[in-house]
């Protein structure tokens, strides 16, 4: 999730689990506010989000904006009993509400009829999508006229955190410090994470489509969409020698959130 509270995303693990329940619930909260600031109420809308993970945005959506229904896509399915264990002991619900749903996704085919939605929504999504031109193209495809694109992206590959490895980088910029290899030796020989997620964490790394803020606008514009608001993610880093070459601007922009409409 996005670095706005000036703090590095729990590892999700452990005792942690609180606090990654904690900061995707909330971070709903980021979606209504920038769309409300729009002038898009997201109350009584039919909203998808595509790349939803284990869910925890889309319930913090329903429960925060009261949407008329809110589907997430994934391309692995959602554990709904872990969620709803997860919103009993977090939030009091006791059942996941009816406006929600989740239906399993394909990499650039969202099962969804053509202009069914007010609102599409995707956070910390499009950094791990294979073609993020094909799946804008598909997002296009299922907005109704007049609806809305939300899209957060953090952090952008080449930024301080993008690679995503902060629980063995803090100093971050370990795409650019270390090679491949001393990047799987760092996280394969941590005896303090479980194996199955270090392992989990360096596939992730290694598939990272490194798009750039400029790649996504690109992206945006080709599927037929076009950026109506803009927020950049960006905060003080120290730059290491390595990075030279690099534009400034791929370095500092940590992370976006964006509106786009149908072009
Ligand atoms: C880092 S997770 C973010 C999950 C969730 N949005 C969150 O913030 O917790 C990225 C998710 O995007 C999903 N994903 C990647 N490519 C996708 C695609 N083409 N269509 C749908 N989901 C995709 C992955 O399966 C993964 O669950």
């Amino acid at each position: 999730m996005a670095k706005s509270e000036g703090k590095l995303p729990s590892t999700g693990l452990g005792s942690e689990r609180s606090e990654w329940f904690r900061g995707h619930f909330d971070a709903a909260q980021e979606v209504v506010d920038l769309c409300q600031s729009s002038g898009m109420d997201l109350a009584g809308k039919r909203i998808a989000d595509i790349g939803c993970g284990d869910g925890i945005i889309d319930l913090g959506l329903v429960v925060k904006a009261k949407p008329a229904e809110l589907v997430g896509y994934d391309l692995n399915e959602v554990d709904t009993s872990h969620l709803l264990a997860e919103a009993k002991a977090e939030e009091g619900i006791r059942e996941l509400p009816a406006e929600l749903s989740f239906v399993k996704s394909q990499p650039e085919r969202i099962p969804a009829n053509d202009d069914s939605f007010d609102v599409v929504v995707t956070w910390s999504a499009f950094e791990h999508v294979a073609d993020p031109e094909a799946l804008l193209r598909d997002i296009r495809r299922i907005l109704k006229p007049g609806g809305v694109l939300f899209l957060q992206l953090w952090p952008f590959y080449n930024s301080e955190h993008g690679s995503h490895l902060w629980q063995w980088f803090p100093d971050g910029f370990a795409q650019f410090d270390h090679s491949d290899d001393e990047i799987a030796s760092r996280i394969e020989t941590d005896e303090a994470t479980d194996p199955g997620w270090g392992a989990m964490m360096l596939s992730e790394y290694r598939a990272l489509n490194r798009i750039t803020l400029d790649d996504l606008g690109g992206a945006i514009e080709r599927a037929g969409l076009r950026v109506s608001r803009l927020k950049l993610i960006t905060n003080d880093c120290i730059i290491p020698a390595s990075t030279a070459g690099t534009p400034l601007s791929a370095l500092a922009i940590g992370g976006v959130q964006l509106l786009a409409v149908p072009a």
